[in-house]
Formats: C-alpha cells, structure tokens, sequence
C-alpha cells in the first residue's frame, strides 16, 4: 500500500532523515519506534505532505505522492493524527469530528459521526464540551475520532501513547489495534517501543534518521538488543 524509498528530509541545511526504507502492506498494523528525537514525526510529515523531501520516493496504492499536495493526501486516503494531538480546545467536541470530515459534504458525516461515538462513548457524553475540557486521554481518542472522520484507508499516528497515565496507555493501544477490524491501515510511531510492538504486526527501530532494524513485531520484542536499549528489560 506504502512504499517508501530512499527518503532524506532536513530542517534547514540539517539533515535528519538519511535515506529511509519502509513498507506499510494493507491491513497491517506497522510501527517505527524510536528515541525521541530520532526522527520519527519528521517521517510521518513526509508521508502527509507536510514537511519537505529532498530525496527518495513515496508511493502510496501505486501512485507516486512525493509531489502531492497535503490536502491531496488526505483525498487519497492518507490521514494523520499529530504528535501532541493538536485538537482544538474551544470547540466542541462534535465541531472537532466536523473538522475532521472537511472533505465531505455528504449525509455519511453523520453516520460516520455515530460511528466514532460508538467506538469512543466517552465522546458522545460529552459532545456538545469544549474540547479543551476533556482529559488527556479522551482528547486522544478525540485526535484518533477526527483523523478517521476523513476516512483514511491508511493512518498515521504520531505517538498516541504520550502522556498518558499507564491505564490509559492500555486502552489507546487496544483502539489502535481495533482499527484493523475496521479495515484501517495504521503506521503509528511510538517511544512506547513495547506498546507499540504488542499491537503491530511489523515494527522498525528508528535511530538518528536511520532504520537500524527491521522484522515481525514478535521476533524485535524477543531481541536481545531490543530489550536492552528499548524495553528497559
Ligand atoms: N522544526 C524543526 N526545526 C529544526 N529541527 C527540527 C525541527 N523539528 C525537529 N527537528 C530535529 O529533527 C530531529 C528529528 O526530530 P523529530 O522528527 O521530531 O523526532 P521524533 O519524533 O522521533 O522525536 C531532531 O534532531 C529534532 O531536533
Ligand atoms: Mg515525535
């Protein structure tokens, strides 16, 4: 579904992605987990177009993406929930989802709207609330509703995890893992490198721009180095 190759990106005259391969197939849960800093959400600004490439190719169901614009992506079906989740605090709840579904002008943004509150209840009791009001893990699943109200066949998640009490890291991974039953493709990236490979079927480690290892989500949990510099194990 995704292919990414040979991708470099820089802030500047810094370059801080060196030449990045990954594959995201259809219907996979794929992580990239990484330190922070390491480059992981300059990758996902590739992907959605909103951060600049200066080499390599992207290739989203075939067609070559790398001269897309953002806006363009998200009509492909390419969504982002950002790091920090950047919802908008003085607007509802409900006005949050809208946002989401600014593509559409159709009677499905009400079904699909129905559909987020069934998955996220918590949501629906609180609808009409100024976002801004919300905790932070209910303004995640706010951020995870929104990005799905553009309905992406393929979303990016920017670590869904931070910040949040241990608990609530448990049932933000379980959403994610859900949205497979959904038919959603997820490429999330986390620091959360155990979280985040319990619930994906493939992961890459990610170090200073670079991907040092790749493999089955199972086999990088069981590795040794892993472990040690990334589980605390
Ligand atoms: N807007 C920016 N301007 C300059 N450097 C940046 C900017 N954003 C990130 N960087 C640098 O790029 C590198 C990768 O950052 P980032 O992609 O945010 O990593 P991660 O998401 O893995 O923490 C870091 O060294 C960071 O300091
Ligand atoms: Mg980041």
């Amino acid at each position: 579904m995704l292919t990414v190759e040979g991708l470099r990106s820089r802030y500047g005259r810094i370059e801080v992605l060196h030449g990045l391969d990954l594959e995201v197939a259809s219907g996979e849960i794929v992580t990239v987990v990484g330190a922070n800093g390491a480059g992981k959400t300059t990758l996902l600004k590739c992907l959605s177009g909103i951060q600049p490439v200066t080499a390599g190719s992207i290739v989203f169901r075939g067609e070559a993406l790398t001269t897309v614009p953002a806006h363009a992506r998200l009509q492909r079906g390419i969504a982002q929930s950002p790091e920090g989740r950047q919802i908008f605090t003085n607007l509802s709840v409900e006005d949050n989802l809208r946002l989401g579904a600014y593509l559409f002008r159709d009677q499905l943004v009400e079904r699909d709207m129905q559909d987020a509150f069934a998955m996220f209840p918590i949501l629906k009791q609180k609808r009409n609330l100024a976002a801004g009001g919300l905790s932070g893990g209910q303004q995640q699943m706010l951020a995870i509703a929104r990005a799905l109200m553009g309905r992406p066949s393929c979303l990016l998640l920017d670590e869904p995890s931070m910040g949040l009490a241990p608990l609530l890291v448990t049932q933000i991974f379980e959403v994610v893992k859900g949205l497979k039953s959904l038919g959603v493709t997820v490429l999330l990236v986390e620091q959360n490198a155990f979280g985040a490979l319990s619930i994906a079927d493939r992961g890459y480690v990610m170090e200073t721009g670079r991907i040092t290892m790749a493999g089955p989500a199972a086999e990088l949990i069981a590795d040794e180095r892993i472990r040690a510099a990334y589980l605390g194990l």
